[in-house]
């Protein structure tokens, strides 16, 4: 996979595969270990495929908030705060997530969410939303979002997109 990644890029420019090969490493490690982060060592590997300093490769990581170089919980909770997503509602949705003991930046005790809060996902017709690992949950308020937490934590798989029946979810 590192090859066919590297393969996208013209000769001289495998730096440039950098983003998707940090991308796949993290995705790997949650594969592996149910935890999506980039151990240092690992970071190291995926620059030396590319022969770029491993420094260059740590301030991707650090610049990119899709990069965890610290482990998250079960459950990352990415809610976006940015103008639309904060117009239309991402208080409440922070709230709720506070509501259930989570405090930005941390891993609630029993490891089962990271709360996060980022720039704008791309979603914002259907705001506010949040992105909890790989799906993007849509149109929430405070009682939608703390649904989604409580069936998250009983171990279900809630819908992903729009949570309000009707509407599309946001492609
Ligand atoms: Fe929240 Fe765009 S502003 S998804």
């Amino acid at each position: 996979e590192v090859e066919r990644i590297i393969g996208r890029y013209p000769k001289g420019r495998e730096a440039s595969a950098i983003m998707p090969l940090l991308w796949l490493a993290q995705y790997q490690m949650q594969q592996q270990t149910g935890i999506a982060w980039l151990p240092l060592p690992v970071i190291e590997f995926v620059a030396a495929q590319i022969g770029v300093p491993k420094m260059r490769a740590m301030e991707v990581v650090s610049f990119y908030t899709m990069y965890n170089p610290k482990p998250v919980g079960r459950y990352h909770v990415q809610v976006c705060g940015t103008t639309p997503c904060l117009l239309r509602g991402s208080d409440d949705v922070m709230a709720a997530c506070k509501n259930r003991g989570m405090t930005k930046g941390k891993t609630t005790p029993d490891g089962l969410f990271t709360l996060t809060e980022v720039e704008c996902m791309g979603t914002c017709t259907n705001a506010p939303m949040v992105q909890i690992n790989d799906e993007n949950y849509e149109d929430l308020d405070f009682d939608r979002m703390a649904a989604l937490l409580d069936a998250l934590a009983a171990g279900e798989t809630p819908k992903a997109g729009t949570q309000i029946a009707g509407r599309p979810t946001t492609v």
